[in-house]
């Protein structure tokens, strides 16, 4: 994919930037027990790999989802290393024709992890190749063209597919139905987020208190990428200042410097709410109005946006579009103005004459 100015600013390109500082520096924890967080999550997946491990068997086929830095493709790394294969890594739009497909599968070798990122953008052709790859191990190749066209049938060695999405909707059913194993990330608590700092910290050699590595950890939107990313930026700050270690003063007035506030929003969170709150009188609201309302990408608002808001308990989904909460209003010092008030709103802003006023 060519790169325009414009998208060295979309999730997409932070997300490859983001990408590639972290393999310079080998934050990914490469096995299981190194994963902080996500309990539940960790425990099934040590489970089922203990399991696959005794039968000889390669794991079942994985489908990670969630918001973006949460650890998907962290995970399908600790997978490949833990059954002992290599780490084949691809995504959906790379894969642009059924061969490149072909061509990867038939390069397998026992145990592989195929990692396939933003899999709900795998094109039609490409997901019929991967279908018999899935379920049977094989790999169907027509040779030749017009009657002389064959079909050769290539068995592929047992291996692990890995999909990870931030649209689990997007996928198409037959592809999620042959994951044996779906699962979903969610945003981290400030204490897993602290405990991923103080790790960060350790490999980057920066000496920090336990109450600085919270501090940061309470602005860092649930996120490890996100927490990761500001541990970077107040160590640059630190060492400008010559500071032996990262103190909770020193915690604050770099966040300060950053633009995120103590409960972790960033300008364009705020963006967002005082859009909602101010344009749409705390909403509801639907999600291509806000859009446009913020020339932002409606896939941005979604999983990058939202998720945090909606953790945070700053805004609601509802059937009706997105509302501010009074906790919404109160992180940026304004008044709440009250169900009634913003449904009469809602109601002058669509003009649709829906009358019941609020029972969603
Ligand atoms: N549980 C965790 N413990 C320690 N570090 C983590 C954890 N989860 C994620 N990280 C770190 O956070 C960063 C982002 O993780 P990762 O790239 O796996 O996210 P992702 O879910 O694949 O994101 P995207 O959807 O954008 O591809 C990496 O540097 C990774 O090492
Ligand atoms: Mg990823």
């Amino acid at each position: 994919m060519k790169e325009t100015p414009e998208d060295l600013h979309t999730p997409l390109a932070e997300k490859a930037e983001a990408e590639a500082e972290e393999e310079i520096s080998g934050f990914r924890p490469g096995r299981l027990v190194e994963f902080i967080g996500q309990g539940d999550l960790k425990n099934k997946l040590g489970i089922y790999i203990q399991a696959a491990r005794k039968r000889s068997e390669p794991l079942d086929h994985c489908l990670f989802y969630g918001p973006p830095g949460l650890g998907k493709t962290t995970l399908a790394g600790i997978i490949a290393n833990e059954m002992g294969g290599q780490f084949r890594v691809t995504s959906g739009p790379a894969l642009e024709r059924a061969g490149d497909l072909a061509a990867i599968l038939s390069n397998l070798q026992p145990n592989d992890v195929l990692f396939i990122d933003e899999i709900h953008r795998l094109s039609p052709a490409v997901e019929e190749v991967l279908y018999p790859g899935m379920e049977d191990f094989f790999l169907d190749i027509i040779v030749g063209k017009g009657p002389l066209a064959r079909n050769i049938r290539l068995q592929l060695p047992p291996f692990t597919l890995v999909g990870a999405t931030t649209r689990l909707g997007l996928l198409t059913s037959p592809l999620r139905a042959r994951f044996g194993i779906v699962e979903q990330l969610e945003l981290y608590s400030p204490d897993d987020v602290s405990t991923i700092i103080s790790r960060g910290a350790r490999l980057l050699s920066i000496d920090i208190s336990n109450e600085a590595a919270l501090v940061i950890a309470r602005s860092a939107r649930g996120t490890p990428r996100v927490a990761l990313r500001l541990l970077r930026r107040i160590r640059d700050v630190a060492e400008v200042r010559s500071a032996p270690s990262i103190d909770v003063n020193l915690a604050r007035t770099a966040l300060n410097m950053l633009g995120v506030d103590s409960a972790g929003m960033d300008e364009r969170d705020r963006r967002y709410l005082l859009a909602l709150i101010d344009l749409f009188g705390g909403g509801p609201v639907g999600l291509s109005t806000l859009s446009a309302a913020l020339n932002e990408e409606a896939q941005t608002i979604e999983d990058i946006y939202e998720p945090f808001l909606i953790q945070k308990g700053f805004i609601e989904r509802t059937p009706r579009g997105r509302k501010a909460t009074r906790n919404g209003y109160d992180c940026l010092g304004l008044e709440y103005s009250g169900d009634q008030v913003s449904d009469q709103r809602t109601l002058s802003l669509d003009g649709n004459g829906v009358t019941d006023s609020g029972t969603y």
